[in-house]
């Protein structure tokens, strides 16, 4: 984990304790965080946060980022309407996995309301060390791309 890229953090108020302590889980592992907020647990709207983080990726700023609203449902949502954001719900670790090697996701979405702190730090360790697998993956996320365009 040392050499990973640093990641873009963001939560709801749903999330907040969750954003709050995986931060520190990457900070630990010497992974550069910067977190857009929200900063305490008062009723917040996801789609601001995400926007905040999926903006980030959107544009190369970051390559990876972590979403945490409630359910992890209203956040991906909304991080997928921007270009080149591919957002994966991943309340369990095979979906980690799989978004990495099958989809190459680039924000990691979970919900604070439905994970223990514990599945979620194997989640996130999971998610950041799992490579893309390339290859076939490739052509069919390119064909996203361009959808609805
Ligand atoms: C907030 O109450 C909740 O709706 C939000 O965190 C999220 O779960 C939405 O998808």
């Amino acid at each position: 984990m040392e050499n990973s890229s640093p990641i873009v953090i963001g939560c709801d108020h749903a999330g907040f304790a969750l954003k709050e302590l995986i931060k520190d889980y990457l900070t630990a592992m010497n992974c550069a965080v910067s977190d857009c907020g929200t900063y305490n647990d008062g009723s917040v709207d996801y789609p601001d946060f995400a926007a905040q983080v999926a903006r980030k990726i959107s544009s190369g700023q970051y390559l990876r980022g972590i979403l945490i609203c409630g359910t992890g449902i209203g956040m991906s949502m909304a991080a997928n309407r921007f270009p080149a954001v591919r957002a994966a719900l991943c309340n369990d670790l095979f979906s980690a996995i799989m978004s990495r090697r099958h989809n190459n996701a680039n924000i990691l979405v979970m919900g604070g309301r439905v994970i223990g702190p514990e599945l979620a730090k194997e989640i996130v360790r999971a998610w950041i060390e799992t490579p893309f697998e390339g290859g076939r993956h490739q052509s069919r996320i390119d064909k996203m791309s361009c959808m609805g365009t």
